[in-house]
């Protein structure tokens, strides 16, 4: 189980980045990424709390359904992010470049709302 961020890897698997991957739509990309996968993953799951972001990487690890995603050399890994707060952004930009030196993808799933949207005049 790969939940150790705090280590530095050298993979060629796919860093993909999920805001907000705990739950909901973001959760459901990493579902589908490991179901199907095309080629191996690094799935970064982010959460504003560490303890949901692990909560939900080990519900993915303990999921029979991704069990061969895993075993060819996919990895999911918990960080805890909250988009409104540059800090927190400037942390998980410096985790991820110590960590593995790039992002492929980003799923910028997190802080997007369309309630402004109804306010307009
Ligand atoms: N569902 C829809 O029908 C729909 C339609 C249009 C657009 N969208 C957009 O699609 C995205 C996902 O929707 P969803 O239905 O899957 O939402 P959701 O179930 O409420 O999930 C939102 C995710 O974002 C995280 N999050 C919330 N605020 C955050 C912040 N400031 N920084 C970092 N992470 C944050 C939440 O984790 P924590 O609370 O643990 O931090 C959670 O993982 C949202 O941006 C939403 O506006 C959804």
């Amino acid at each position: 189980m790969s939940i150790n961020e705090s280590s530095t890897t050298t993979t060629n698997n796919t860093i993909v980045l999920i805001t907000g991957g705990n739950t909901g739509i973001g959760l459901a990309i990493a579902h589908a990424l490991l179901s199907a996968p095309i080629e191996p993953y690094s799935i970064i799951v982010t959460s504003r709390s560490i303890e949901r972001a692990t909560a939900a990487i080990k519900g993915l690890y303990n999921d029979p359904t991704f069990k061969d995603a895993f075993s060819s050399g996919s990895e999911a890994l918990p960080m805890q992010l909250d988009v409104d707060d540059d800090e927190s952004v400037k942390a998980v930009r410096q985790r991820i470049g110590e960590k593995f030196g790039r992002v492929d993808v980003l799923v910028n799933n997190a802080g997007t709302s369309l309630a402004d949207l109804t306010t307009v005049p």
